[in-house]
């Protein structure tokens, strides 16, 4: 099964790869329990600072294997956990930043889970499309409140409603993707910006995805949370590498704190 789900991990990047161009990358129970454990795995090492998700062969998913859920339907009821359901979770519970490269096409679940990455980049030939709806489904993974939110109700409706596909422009416009390259450029742009994300302060990031991912509170609370994990950073060695490498004009190294 390892070979339908690829992973590598070097310069502190783990990359994640769905590889069953065949089957247009659908994903199997197999593939996202590997996924998953990918991903667990990954947040809990520390030589892993940036996850990368991504698909081979000029694909990124076509969503869930449709064969594999008539087979074997998640039940989703709360009793069980099903590999969907362990890699949503896997991807949702990331404190590491989690990169999508999307290159080609991503459906169903290939676009909801790019409303739990952090950064999101595509290559100039991609489309998305949710097509629950017209499979007579429903939304999944949060997508019926994180997409009206990120994109205003109407616009949000092109993709749960109307099963509209997007090509790249308008994923950018839209803020579904923050940037599209050529496919030839799309994996150097992304470990670009991996390897910047990979020189940071790691528990400060952790720290910055966290709020930016918790659920809405009162402005206050929220004030007062920030202040508390601001008070603790500003007594951390990561902020005492990083005000020492500011006055020694030299860039910070967080890996010598271990
Ligand atoms: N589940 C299972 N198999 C899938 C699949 C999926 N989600 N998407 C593609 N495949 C398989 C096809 O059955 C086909 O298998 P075969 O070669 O054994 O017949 C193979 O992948 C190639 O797909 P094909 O449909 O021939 O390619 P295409 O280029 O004409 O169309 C898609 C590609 C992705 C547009 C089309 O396959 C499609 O609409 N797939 C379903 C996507 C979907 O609705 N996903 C949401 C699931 S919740």
């Amino acid at each position: 099964m390892s070979e339908q789900v690829l992973v590598d991990t070097a310069e502190r990047i783990r990359t994640i790869s769905f590889n069953r161009a065949d089957k247009k990358n659908a994903l199997t129970r197999a593939m996202y329990s590997a996924a998953a454990e990918a991903i667990e795995d990954g947040d809990r090492d520390p030589a892993v600072r940036v996850i990368i998700l991504t698909g081979e062969g000029g694909i990124f998913t076509a969503g869930n294997d449709i064969v594999d859920f008539m087979e074997q339907p998640p039940a989703m009821d709360g009793k069980e956990i099903s590999p969907v359901q362990h890699f949503m979770q896997a991807l949702l519970n990331a404190k590491k930043p989690v990169i999508a490269a999307v290159d080609g096409l991503a459906i169903g679940i290939g676009v909801t889970l790019l409303m739990h990455c952090d950064l999101v980049y595509c290559s100039d030939r991609s489309s998305f499309k949710t097509p629950f709806v017209d499979l007579a489904l429903a939304p999944e993974y949060g997508s019926s409140q994180t997409m009206p939110r990120a994109f205003g109700h109407v616009v949000a409706a092109e993709l749960l409603l109307l099963g509209a596909t997007w090509n790249a422009e308008r994923a950018v416009q839209t803020g579904l993707v923050g940037a599209v390259t050529t496919p030839d450029a799309l994996m150097e742009t992304v470990r670009n910006t991996a390897r910047i994300l990979a020189a940071k302060a790691p528990d400060a990031l952790a720290k910055a995805k966290t709020l930016m991912r918790r659920a809405p509170e009162p402005l206050p609370d929220r004030i007062a949370l920030e202040g508390r994990q601001f008070a603790e950073q500003l007594r951390s060695p990561e902020f005492a590498e990083a005000a020492a490498a500011f006055m020694e004009r030299r860039p910070p190294d967080f890996d010598k704190l271990g």
